[in-house]
């Protein structure tokens, strides 16, 4: 099976970015009087009040963030300044991907998971401080990953960060995912608020209002399966290899979309909601319609699938656009912001960039290492919480399996399901 994200060779670890000078010694030291962060972030979106006028405080120095991130199947370790302008360094990040691991059973076992995050995350954290070229004792603050995600690796990371916290005496930042999501378009691009989030993943599907740093609004949302998810059971379904989503790309490139004819998912409803389950369904009854398949008849499923999502998008995103428009009309030059996994599907990019230009928008794409999953977003997000002032985390603070970034959105409800699964 050929490999979407190729296992790295150190120790299996694959490294994106070279920015500090080596060292032969890993200093890692633990020396230090443990003393801990006494100060609590709570959850309540009320503590989050005001955060555009909390954005006034900018720390007058630069700071320095470990982050880890453990939330499904890449252990990640990375070491990011922000500098009191605002502007990011990437200093040290390092992914391990555990695609091969759960390749043979067509998705995540989060069993597995947790166990390899285990086994390689002390290395990874080692290596991104070697990269970085700083120790420990020199770090402004910890920062891992407290959910959502599968809980089992959720408490690998966020108990290593706790135990790097505690030793040291650094501060912990216990981060929402998707709050790294959200604000990675400000390392790479230095992006102002307010701004348009595209979140697509094989977690996530949403559209997000940013609006500061811990201030969201989440406009839409899929009511069932998310994007990613979609295309890796449609892959799944053609007997193609996971990740789906590569796969179907591929096929779809020679395949004829007009062949199959499969429905645009809540196409015209009022709110920019996503649905991809009854398209799944539609590939289903289609691919059991023409079976036996061909490789061409694959390929024409795919090409339609892509299509019907693509459009699916279009018509959600003019919903999202509009809206921004109206709410801003001062912002000058709004953006789009894409993100997660399926954000590297250049069908998809292609229907957005047209999108986000037909409204007046900029679509802003991060490198696809910082849209899928890694530890710079998570420091990068300490950091900015650092940066206006927000409260670090306490020690007995317990992973969620389910954090919503807006508290206050209401649940999606699918037709006759339990509701959405994001
Ligand atoms: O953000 P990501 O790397 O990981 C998590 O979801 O945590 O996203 C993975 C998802 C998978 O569902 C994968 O099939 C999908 O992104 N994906 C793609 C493409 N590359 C990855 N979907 C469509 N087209 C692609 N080229
Ligand atoms: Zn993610």
């Amino acid at each position: 099976m050929r490999r979407h994200k190729p296992i790295a060779h150190f120790l299996g670890l694959r490294q994106r970015q070279r920015t500090a000078s080596r060292s032969d010694a890993v200093r890692f030291h633990l020396h230090e009087v443990p003393s801990i962060a006494t100060r609590l972030r709570p959850n309540a979106p009320e503590a989050l009040a005001q955060p555009r006028e909390l954005e006034q405080i900018v720390s007058d120095r630069e700071t320095t963030i470990l982050g880890i991130e453990t939330s499904c199947d890449e252990t990640a370790a990375a070491v990011v300044a922000r500098s009191p302008k605002g502007q990011g360094t990437i200093r040290a990040d390092i992914v391990y991907s555990q695609l091969d691991l759960h390749a043979a059973y067509g998705g995540v076992v989060p069993e597995i998971a947790a166990r390899s995050h285990v086994s390689v995350l002390d290395r990874l954290v080692k290596k991104a401080l070697v990269e970085a070229d700083i120790e420990l004792s020199a770090l402004d603050g910890i920062a891992a990953t407290a959910g959502p995600g599968l809980v089992g690796g959720l408490m690998v990371g966020l108990m290593t960060g706790k135990a790097l916290a505690l030793v040291t005496g650094k501060p912990l930042y216990a981060i929402n995912h998707l709050e790294g999501h959200a604000l990675t378009a400000r390392l790479t691009d230095g992006l102002n608020f307010p701004y348009l989030l595209l979140l697509v993943s094989g977690g996530h599907t949403q559209i997000v209002l940013v609006r500061g740093v811990g201030d969201y609004r989440r406009w839409g949302t899929t009511i069932d399966d998310a994007l990613g998810e979609a295309f890796d059971k449609t892959a799944k379904l053609l007997d193609l290899p996971y990740p789906g989503g590569p796969a179907v790309e591929r096929a779809a490139t020679s395949g004829d979309p007009g062949r199959f004819p499969l429905p645009v998912p809540l196409k015209g409803t009022a709110e920019p909601n996503f649905s991809f389950s009854g398209l799944k369904t539609a590939v289903r009854q289609a691919a059991e319609a023409a079976a036996p398949l061909s490789d061409q008849d694959v390929s024409d499923l795919c090409a339609a699938f892509q299509r019907a999502v693509c459009r699916s998008l279009a018509d959600r995103m003019q919903i999202a656009l509009r809206r921004f428009r109206s709410q801003y009309p001062e912002c000058t030059q709004p953006a789009l912001v894409i993100a997660g996994g399926v954000a590297a599907n250049t069908a998809l990019r292609t229907t957005l960039d047209a999108c986000a230009s037909g409204a007046g928008f900029r679509l802003v794409a991060p490198p696809i290492a910082l849209c899928t999953d890694n530890a710079a977003m998570i420091a990068w997000a300490a950091a900015e919480r650092l940066a206006i002032g927000l409260p670090a985390d306490s020690l007995d603070i317990a992973p969620r399996a389910r954090w919503p970034l807006d508290e206050n959105a209401a649940v999606a409800l699918g037709h006759g399901k339990r509701g959405a699964k994001v």
